[in-house]
C-alpha cells in the first residue's frame, strides 16, 4: 500500500482501500485538520461559557432544580403542576446513574430537537421541546458543553405523578404527529436582524409561548394565537404579549418589567413570571433584551382570548 499524505490523497485512498487503512487515513486527516484548525474543533465541541448564557436564556434552571433553599442546581426534583398531573424536572447533571452522564452528544440533540429519550420513548411536552426544537445546532453544542461542566449529583430523577391515562407515554406519538414540527429556527430575511434575533429568543430559547400562548384541550399551543395570552399551562389566565395589551407600556416600562419584574402601576410580577425575570430576561445582554422587546413590538396585535372564568379567584 502506498503511503499518502493527509489531504485529498488520503481521502481517495480511504474510499479505495480496506476498512483498517481507511480508518488510518481518516485518523491522519483528522490529525492534520486538528493541527490546522484548532478553533474549528473547539467550536464543534461546544463552548461551555456560551452554554451557561444559553441555559439562562432557556430558563433551564427553574424546571430542573428543586424549589427549596439550598437545592443543588440542575439536580432535578422541581414539581411542575399541570392539569395532567405533576411532572418532576429530571436531574441534568453528568452523574452516570442519576443524571445524563452516560449520554452521547447525539442523545442530547435527539432529546432537545425531537423530544425522544435515548431508549426511544417520547418525552412529555411538559419539557418544552416544542419550543427548544428551534435551538440551533451550535447553541445545542454549547448547552451540552455547559451541562457537562456541572458537578455530578447522585439525586435520582423523581417519577412523574400523572393522572390516568397520561401515565402512558405511547399516546405522545399521536400528539407529536398532530402538533409537533421538529427543526431548527428558520431566520426570516424579510425582517430586521434585531427582530429576527428577538424571534429566536422568544420562540425557541425563551419558550415564552409555553405560558403565554393559549392551548387546546390536548394541551397543544394554538399557533395562530401565538402569545395572545389566555389560560396558561397551570390553568391561570395570562396576559397577552402582543401589542393589543403591551402597546400601553412604554419601552422603558417594558424594559423595567423584564429587568426587575415591576409593572408600570408599581405592582410586581407574580411568582411564575418573577422566576422568568430572575433566571432569564434580567440575565440577557442589553442587545438580546432589546432584540426580545423589538420582536414583541413587531408581533401582530392579536385579540385577547375569551376570559376563562372557571379558575379565577
Ligand atoms: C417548563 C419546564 C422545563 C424547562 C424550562 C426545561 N425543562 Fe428540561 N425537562 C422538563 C421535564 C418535565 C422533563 C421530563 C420530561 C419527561 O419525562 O417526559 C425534562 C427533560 C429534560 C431532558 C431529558 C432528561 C432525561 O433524564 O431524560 C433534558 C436533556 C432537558 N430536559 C434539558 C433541558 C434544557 C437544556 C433546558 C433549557 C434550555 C430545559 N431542559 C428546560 C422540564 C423543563
Ligand atoms: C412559566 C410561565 C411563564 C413563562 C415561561 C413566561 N411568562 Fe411572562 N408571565 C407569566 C405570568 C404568570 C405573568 C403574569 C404576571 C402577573 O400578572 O403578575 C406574566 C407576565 C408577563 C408580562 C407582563 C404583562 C402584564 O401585563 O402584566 C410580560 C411582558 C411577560 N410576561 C413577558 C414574558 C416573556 C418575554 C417571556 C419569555 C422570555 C415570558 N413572559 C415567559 C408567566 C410566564
Amino acid at each position: 500500500m502506498p503511503r499518502h499524505l493527509p489531504g485529498e490523497g488520503a481521502i481517495t485512498a480511504a474510499t479505495a482501500s480496506t476498512a483498517s487503512t481507511r480508518a488510518g487515513a481518516l485518523a491522519w486527516a483528522a490529525c492534520a485538520l486538528a493541527l490546522l484548525l484548532p478553533s474549528a474543533f473547539a467550536a464543534a465541541a461546544g463552548d461551555a461559557a456560551r452554554g451557561l448564557y444559553l441555559a439562562k436564556a432557556g430558563g433551564c434552571l427553574a424546571c430542573h432544580t428543586e424549589d427549596k433553599k439550598g437545592a443543588t442546581p440542575f439536580a432535578g426534583g422541581r414539581a411542575l403542576k399541570t392539569p395532567f398531573g405533576t411532572f418532576y424536572g429530571p436531574n441534568l447533571t453528568p452523574h452516570a446513574a442519576a443524571g445524563i452522564g452516560r449520554w452521547s452528544d447525539a442523545d442530547f440533540v435527539r432529546a432537545m430537537r425531537h423530544g425522544v429519550r435515548p431508549d426511544g420513548a417520547n418525552y412529555y411536552p411538559a419539557f418544552p421541546y416544542p419550543s427548544f426544537t428551534g435551538i440551533t445546532d451550535r447553541d445545542l453544542a454549547d448547552l451540552w458543553a455547559y451541562l457537562k461542566t456541572l458537578p455530578p449529583d447522585p439525586r435520582p430523577s423523581q417519577p412523574h405523578d400523572l393522572r390516568f391515562p397520561y401515565r402512558w407515554r405511547y399516546p405522545i406519538v399521536a400528539w407529536k404527529w398532530l402538533y409537533f414540527t421538529p427543526g431548527p429556527f428558520a431566520s426570516d430575511p424579510r425582517r430586521a436582524p434585531m427582530v429576527d434575533r428577538g424571534a429566536y429568543l422568544v420562540e425557541a430559547l425563551g419558550h415564552c409561548g409555553e405560558c403565554h400562548t393559549p392551548r387546546n384541550y390536548l394541551g397543544a399551543t394554538k399557533k395562530d394565537r401565538a402569545l395572545a395570552g389566555g389560560k396558561g399551562p397551570t390553568g391561570k389566565d395570562l396576559p397577552n404579549l402582543t401589542p393589543t395589551h403591551l402597546a400601553k407600556w412604554s419601552d422603558p416600562e417594558l424594559k423595567d418589567f423584564l429587568l426587575f419584574g415591576t409593572k408600570p402601576d408599581m405592582d410586581s410580577a407574580d411568582e411564575a413570571m418573577a422566576e422568568v425575570v430572575r433566571n432569564t430576561t434580567s440575565q440577557l445582554t442589553p442587545e438580546d433584551l432589546a432584540a426580545l422587546m423589538a420582536y414583541l413590538r413587531a408581533l401582530p396585535a392579536r385579540p385577547d382570548e375569551p376570559a376563562t372564568s372557571d379558575k379565577k379567584k
